[in-house]
């Protein structure tokens, strides 16, 4: 999506079920979450002040939740950047395509989950920033 802008990303807040033994929540494709969900991976083990994203997507439509600990992710549509700090299992990001994201201020131990429209596809991925810019501004 070459025209999609980073305020077509948003938090979205997770049903929560409390119990006194702990909460659950949980995700379906369609409801939660405005697509289908096809792939779910975690980053984990991210060492404190390492940096993770550093790509746009041009398909690939993300949920991502701070499953444990916080993190901070920089949207940049190349034009605008916006900065979402996640710290809460019951929370998270939509992040529509056409967005470069970078990943950072990572919590020592964090979890980082990321349900996905489809499956790894590394020709789906821009790594390029200035392969970015053209690509949004069609160039
Ligand atoms: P990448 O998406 O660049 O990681 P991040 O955005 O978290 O920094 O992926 C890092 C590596 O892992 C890259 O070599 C591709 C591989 N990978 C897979 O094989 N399958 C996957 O589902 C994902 C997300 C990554």
């Amino acid at each position: 999506m070459k025209q999609s802008s980073v305020h077509d990303c948003h938090l979205i807040s997770l049903p929560k079920i409390g119990t006194p033994e702990g909460n659950i929540s949980a995700i379906n494709e369609y409801i939660e979450v405005p697509f289908s969900l096809n792939r779910i991976y975690y980053l984990y083990d991210v060492p404190v002040g390492e940096k993770r994203g550093g790509h746009g997507h041009k398909e690939l439509r993300q949920l991502i939740v701070a499953a444990c600990g916080s993190f901070s992710v920089v949207l940049d549509d190349g034009k605008q950047k916006v900065t979402h700090h996640l710290n809460r299992p019951y929370q998270g990001l939509i992040i529509v395509p056409g967005i470069w994201r970078e990943l950072e201020d990572f919590s020592y131990g964090s979890i980082c989950l990321v349900l996905a429209s489809d499956s790894y596809c590394e020709d789906d991925y821009i790594r390029n920033y200035n392969q970015f810019l053209k690509y949004k501004l069609c160039l």
